[in-house]
């Protein structure tokens, strides 16, 4: 074990994965656009309010500040090649539907492009944007939920049906155990 003096920006920023990859859907400039996010969160049950913490580099930032809407979707970690692959390039410089042959869903509560393939979503409506350090906080209002039912059959997920893809850092994947420790109080 060792201890580090932090001032600036450490060597290492890792230490809060594994997260849960989600891959942000959103549209503007003639496109849609995906791109993967491990910096999210659930921010409010009541109203439902998710956030995604989101670099004014990316493409999808420029997008966000303009839209309405966005969605958040949870892919399984058989999908963690395409999605490594459309965090490594920008829609600024391809269209990544075409390029990659996306399979797109419309959203039908609000306008928002979902990357198929998804074992849960969510449509959500833009609400504040909170400037946090170098990124931007999007706030957003779930007004469309998606999800597998049989994943979602005890009332949460169940990792047996649908493997959450998790991130390590460093472009470095994983999945959590199928088993689960239920330690509900009966
Ligand atoms: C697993 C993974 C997680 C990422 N998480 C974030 C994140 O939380 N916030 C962010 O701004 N960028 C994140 N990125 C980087 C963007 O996804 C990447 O720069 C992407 O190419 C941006 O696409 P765009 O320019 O089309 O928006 C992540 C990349 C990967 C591969």
């Amino acid at each position: 074990m060792r201890f580090l003096e932090v001032s600036g920006k450490p060597a290492r920023f890792v230490h809060f994965y594994p997260a849960v990859v989600v891959v942000i859907g959103v549209s503007g400039a003639g496109r849609d656009n995906f791109m993967p996010a491990v910096w999210h969160g659930g921010l409010s049950f009541d109203p439902p309010l998710f956030g995604v913490g989101v670099s004014p580099k990316r493409f999808s930032y420029e997008l966000l500040r303009e839209a309405a809407a966005f969605s958040v979707s949870f892919h399984p970690f058989e999908q963690a090649a395409l999605i490594q692959r459309l965090g490594s390039v920008s829609g600024r410089d391809l269209d990544k539907v075409s390029a990659f042959g996306l399979e797109v869903v419309r959203g039908r509560a609000l306008e928002v492009p979902l990357l198929g393939g998804f074992y849960a979503a969510y449509e959500l409506e833009k609400g504040s944007e909170l400037q946090t350090g170098d990124h931007t906080l999007f706030v957003g209002r779930l007004r469309g939920l998606w999800e597998e039912e049989e994943a979602f059959a005890a009332g949460a997920l169940d990792p047996a049906r649908a493997a959450s893809l998790l991130y390590y850092g460093r472009y470095r994947y994983g999945r959590p155990e199928p088993e689960v420790l239920d330690l509900e109080e009966r």
